[in-house]
């Protein structure tokens, strides 16, 4: 070796000398000689990482130091001192030399996934005399977008990564041993900086964020004073230097909601996230069967891990070794699940705790005690909660961590901002805090979350409603960790306190999913829960189709808030009864229940609750053939005291139920401004009710387009997707009187017989059960025997969301698709 150093054959030098290191890494001469080689080759940065190496494992495997003659090379290679061969060979180095030969970028990625017009945007921005600064969280694929770019190149290119330098100190080392200068101690840096400003070439420096105070005195000292080169940073944080133009690089693009693709083909080509996972994987697995549940997990994998390549590149190469499902199920609370023992990556990439430990340890401590406490909110928060839950002074340092990409931002509403921590950083938090404080903060963001939810749960029965709507949306990732954490610190008050103020708020958005908490909670032992639990199970069994279930939760409801003497809760569980008593089709017992209520929230005062409780005894009466006229009159003569939109349309519904009969275009006017109004408003329930309705009424007189066909099918599906049973049945009864109006006879028996058999709990009753006797006849006279025993057997072997789709696809397939008349 160091007769090809003295030869000047350096890259056989280095080869050589990498070899003797591999072989004996504790050896101080092959050490040696491989930084003199790599110094010699301008690879300063390598000679020094190589010593950093070194040093590591000495005092890891041996306890000692390097020793003095390695020592005094690096700090020799640190001043940018020859190596005594070289200046032997070369005595013409030492002046300000021009940019000898520039250095290789690494060679780029052969695909780089979804970066395409990040690229196009780069190359634009970079020009001579500026700096473009890529920024973003460590493993969001900085380095690579910058080697794609810098491989592009027509001219001179520099490549210098810094990953390796220890400190400020090594920087201009560093660059100035890639370009070439050679000159010592002082000079240096003038001679570096005169070598490059009049060279149109570009210097990347990659990986900064560690170093920033020197790259910046650096850049800004080249560009400043004009320049030609240009400068290509990349780095967590934004160098801050008055030439640069920052470009943020967001992670890779996700699948988007809906549909899970069918194959593979389809999922990869939807998004870029799915596409590198899915070559990732194949290359760990050549083997991999990509069935529907193989695409759906990645699908959620990549969602999971934020579209991150690095997470991405690290999950999928354990396919083989862990499966897709699991690996979704544990990552939050096992970051080190996803890791690598390639050798090719650096160190720092290995694992995504090493990643974010990268970032973590450049913080101050005040700013990592914020970090590691934000890493309680589980969705966007905003600075109000930051000072809500972990007081005021901690809201300063969040934009440092933007900065530092360690939380993303998005503009909020009214100017606001809204920040989030990736769900990997999020994990790397909650693993560096400690028990103690990990349920200190948790209680702090579990009372924060209740009184979220109670703000909502009246906010929405006012004239904001849409608002506040959003905004519980947008919280329900908070609430649902707060109220698992409650029930992990057998906070049971608090669980339950959240469930009850959700319980309006699941009932008219369908959301079973949320009601369905109050399995978790009923199923702990304690005496007696407060009345808002067992409203929401109530409902929550309404959804289901289990009525029965729910009259008994409804009665509990009743008299828990009774005994506590709270008439407006009480009001609430009457009002619950009497909708289970609708789904049984028991009328009576249901405008009793309804009026009750109505009474129970006049004499608390609550004209809201008590137009809801009208609407219900109106909604009975009007099902029953009572007479309905002084009952309308009652709701309408209500409803200007209740400026509220959910309210609104249910009575408009209600009314419009209750002239179905009698006056059908004045109730298609009514409904269609129902469905209007809560749509408006994401009110799920009242929109289905009320689509139903006005499909039932519309296809009586005939008079339907192809709107009322996609709008039906529209609420068919949204209802499969709540997955509330209870509505489903009614609107797919609904539908097959529609079918077999349409003369799809086959398609009508179908859904019937596949509701028949599913349906069990739901009664059918009235105008309701006379048309389903009405299809089953009608279509019997039209179709030969075989033929309806075929397609009673086709249904009955049907899911009730099977039927729901092959009726939809029915309503609005080649044959079923536009109005038919007659
Ligand atoms: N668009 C992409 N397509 C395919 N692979 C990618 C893409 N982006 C990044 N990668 C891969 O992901 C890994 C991490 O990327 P990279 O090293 O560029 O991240 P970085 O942002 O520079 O991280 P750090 O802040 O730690 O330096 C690399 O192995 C890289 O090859
Ligand atoms: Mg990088």
């Amino acid at each position: 070796t160091e007769l090809l150093l003295r030869a000047g054959r350096l890259a056989d030098a280095v080869a050589q000398a990498r070899d003797l290191v591999a072989e004996a890494p504790h050896g101080r001469a092959a050490v040696a000689l491989l930084m003199r080689a790599l110094a010699a080759a301008g690879e300063v940065s390598e000679a020094l990482a190589v010593f950093q190496e070194h040093r590591r494992r000495l005092a890891e495997d041996q306890g000692i130091d390097p020793s003095r003659e390695v020592l005094a090379l690096h700090q020799r290679i640190l001043r940018g001192e020859p190596d005594p061969v070289d200046a032997r060979g070369r005595a013409s180095a030492d002046a300000a030399a021009a940019p000898r030969a520039p250095s290789v970028p690494p060679r780029p990625r052969a695909r780089l996934y979804g970066r395409d017009a990040h690229l196009r945007a780069l190359a634009g921005m970079l020009e001579p005399g500026r700096c473009v600064t890529v920024v973003g969280p460590g493993g969001v694929g900085k380095t690579a977008v910058a080697a794609a770019l810098a491989a592009g190149r027509p001219g001179p290119v520099w490549w210098v990564d810094l990953a390796e330098l220890q400190s400020e100190a090594e920087v201009i080392p560093a660059v100035a041993g890639r370009v070439g200068v050679r000159t010592l101690g002082g000079g240096r840096r003038e001679a570096l900086l005169a070598a490059l400003r009049g060279n149109r070439g570009l210097l990347v420096l990659d990986n900064c964020e560690h170093v920033l105070g020197a790259v910046a005195g650096l850049v800004e000292a080249l560009l400043v004073r004009g320049a030609d080169v240009g400068v290509l940073a990349t780095s967590r944080e934004r160098l801050g230097v008055s030439a640069e133009q920052a470009f943020p690089l967001p992670p890779l693009q996700l699948p988007g909601h809906g549909r899970t693709p069918a194959t593979i083909a389809e999922a990869v080509a939807g998004s870029p996230a799915v596409a590198f996972f899915v070559e990732r994987a194949a290359a760990a697995d050549p083997g991999l069967v990509w069935d529907a549940a193989a695409i759906r997990d990645v699908t959620g994998l990549v969602i999971e891990l934020d579209g991150l390549p690095l997470a991405i590149e690290l999950a999928a190469g354990r396919s083989g070794a862990i499966g897709f499902a699991e690996l979704r199920d544990r990552l939050s609370g096992h970051l080190d699940l996803i890791r690598s023992g390639a050798a090719r990556l650096p160190a720092r990439h290995r694992t995504l705790t090493a990643t974010l430990d990268w970032s973590y340890r450049l913080l101050s401590s005040e700013e990592r005690e914020v970090f590691r406490g934000l890493a309680v909110f589980a969705g966007w928060f905003d600075l109000a909660a930051v000072d809500a839950v972990l007081g005021p002074d901690a809201a300063v340092v969040v934009p440092g961590l933007v900065e530092r990409s360690l939380l993303t931002r998005r503009p909020g509403p009214g100017g606001t901002s809204r920040y989030r921590m990736l769900v990997t950083v999020r994990a790397f938090a909650a693993g560096v805090t400690d028990e103690r404080e990990r349920r200190r903060l948790e209680a702090a963001h579990g009372s924060w979350s209740l009184g979220l939810a109670r703000r909502a749960a009246s906010g929405l029965e006012g004239p904001d409603e849409r608002y506040w709507a959003e905004l519980l949306e947008a919280g329900l990732p908070d609430l649902t960790a707060a109220f698992g954490n409650a029930l992990s610190a057998d906070d049971t008050d608090l669980a339950a306190a959240l469930v009850g103020s959700l319980h309006r708020w699941g009932d008219y958005r369908v959301r079973p999913d949320v009601l369905g908490w109050t399995d978790r909670l009923l199923s702990r032992r304690r005496d007696g829960w407060p009345p808002g639990v067992y409203l929401a199970a109530a409902t929550h069994a309404w959804m289901q189709g289990n009525p029965r279930d729910g009259l008994d939760l409804a009665d509990l409801a009743v008299r828990a808030a009774r005994e506590q003497g709270l008439l407006l809760l009480e009001g609430r569980g009457h009002e619950a009864a009497g909708d289970l008593w609708l789904a049984l089709g028991e009328l009576d017992a249901a405008a009793d229940a309804y009026g009750r209520a109505e009474r129970a929230a006049t004499a608390s005062g609550h004209a809201f609750d008590a137009l809801l409780a009208a609407d219900g005894v109106l909604l009975a009466l009007a099902w029953s053939g009572a007479p309905v006229a002084a009952q309308v009159r009652r709701v309408l003569d209500a409803l200007p005291a209740v400026p509220n939109p959910t309210a609104r349309s249910l009575s408009l519904y209600c009314v419009g139920e209750a002239w179905a009969g009698s006056d059908p275009p004045a109730a298609i006017d009514l409904l269609t401004e129902a469905v209007g109004i809560a749509d408006g408003v994401g009110c799920t329930l009242v929109t289905s009710v009320a689509t139903t309705a006005l499909m039932a009424v519309v296809s009586r007189s005939g008079a339907y387009g192809a709107n009322d066909l996609g709008r039906l099918a529209g609420t068919v599906r949204a209802l499969v997707a709540a997955g509330n049973r209870n509505l489903l049945v009614t609107l797919l009864r609904n539908l097959s009187t529609l079918l077999g109006a349409r003369g799809q006879h086959a398609a009508a028996l179908e859904l019937l017989a596949a509701l028949q058999a599913t349906a069990g709990q739901h009664p059918s009753w009235g105008d309701e059960a006379e048309a389903l006797r009405a299809v089953e006849a009608s279509a019997r006279a039209h179709l030969d025997a075989d033929a309806v025993r075929a397609a009673r057997r086709r249904g009955s072997a049907r899911s009730l969301t099977e039927a729901a789709d092959e009726a939809v696809r029915a309503l609005t397939g080649p044959d079923g698709s536009g109005p038919v008349s007659g």
